[in-house]
């Protein structure tokens, strides 16, 4: 039983670690960034995984995994409006001071969401990097 426990905590530990790297984050507004930024996280390794080959075509999961970056990168204005004040946020200054240009960000990750053909493992290959790359620009820019 006691070992049992330990095994068990040890697990925990370890997702821990791999999810959580830093702090977490107790401000509610920071917190609604970093939900937000996660359900991105798990559509796009929902639908990288099917580009890559790693996990089988699944129509329906790639349908709802698009449909989630489509609505969500519509919600990121609304969501972002305030900086929080959070030792765990990683958004950096600079989404406030350049506001109109995170949203064009936002949008631009929209865009490559609706262009996806989620109706295909080839439609989604060829989607993906255009997903990807709006990720990574928004990123670059305004994540510390
Ligand atoms: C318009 C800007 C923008 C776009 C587009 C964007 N992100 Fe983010 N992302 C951020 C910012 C800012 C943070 C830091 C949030 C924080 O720590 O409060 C972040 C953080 C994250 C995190 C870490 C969340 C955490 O728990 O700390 C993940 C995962 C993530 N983004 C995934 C994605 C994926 C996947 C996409 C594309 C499908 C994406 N993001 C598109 C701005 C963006």
């Amino acid at each position: 039983m006691k070992s049992a426990t330990k095994a068990f905590s040890i697990v925990l530990a370890l997702c821990a670690g791999a999810a959580f790297a830093e702090v977490e984050a107790t401000d509610p507004i920071v917190i609604a960034h970093k939900d937000l930024m996660k359900s991105f996280g798990g559509a796009a390794k929902t639908l990288g995984g099917m580009a890559s080959g790693d996990t089988a075509f699944d129509a329906a999961a790639a349908e709802a995994a698009k449909a989630k970056l489509v609505s969500g990168s519509a919600d990121i204005p609304a969501v972002f409006e305030k900086p929080g004040s959070d030792p765990a946020s990683e958004a950096k200054p600079e989404i406030w001071t350049n506001w109109d240009d995170f949203v064009l960000k936002a949008k631009a990750l929209g865009d490559a969401a609706t262009a996806l053909d989620a109706s295909s493992a080839d439609g989604v290959k060829a989607g993906m990097g255009a997903v990807g790359g709006a990720c990574k620009a928004c990123h670059t820019a305004y994540r510390l």
